[in-house]
């Protein structure tokens, strides 16, 4: 049966009826409309989803719409401004941080959130050494970072390029 669901998406609330097993992926794409989250496979293994709640980086797949009320969502539709791309946005346009396009919106919403986690020291998406004496964002970090969000066509070198721009 339905239930009342209020999502505040990009600054906007939204009222909405879902059953409760709707994932936060679907309530954004089917229910809301904002399709510039991806679907890719539905079970927590690619990081096409991904969006922000309350700044963190979620697979939107692998979570309830309803274990979000009163939270500060954001999609790919919100990162930038009507007159400006975010400078991740605009960096993966300059450094050819994509091929197809599918993964590209969980990319930068988890970029923009791991850009986050470095600034505040968290290694918690890091599980190897690599972190432990280096003071600079290497490739290598980025991509284990990273490691969450896969691209099919393989546009890495571009995807860590248009990373490494906006962190320098
Ligand atoms: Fe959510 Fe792949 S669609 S991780």
């Amino acid at each position: 049966s339905l239930v009342p669901v209020r999502l505040r998406v990009n600054g906007q609330d939204h009222d909405l009826q879902l059953e409760p097993r709707v994932s936060l992926l679907d309530a954004l794409r089917e229910f809301i409309g904002l399709t510039g989250t991806k679907k890719g496979c539905n079970q927590g293994a690619c990081g096409a989803c991904t969006v922000l709640v309350e700044g963190e980086r979620v697979n939107s797949c692998l979570t309830f719409a309803i274990m979000h009320q009163g939270k500060d969502i954001t999609t790919i539709e919100g990162l930038g401004t009507p007159d400006a791309l975010h400078p991740l946005q605009a960096a993966f346009i300059e450094h050819d941080g994509y091929q197809c396009g599918y993964c590209t919106p969980g990319q930068i919403c988890s970029a923009v959130a791991m850009l986050k986690e470095v600034e505040h020291g968290d290694a918690s998406h890091v599980t190897s050494d690599l972190m432990a004496t280096d003071v600079q964002l290497t490739d290598e970090e980025i991509r284990e970072r990273m490691s969450g969000n896969v691209c099919r066509c393989g546009a890495y070198l571009g995807i860590v390029d248009s990373i490494r721009a906006v962190y320098e």
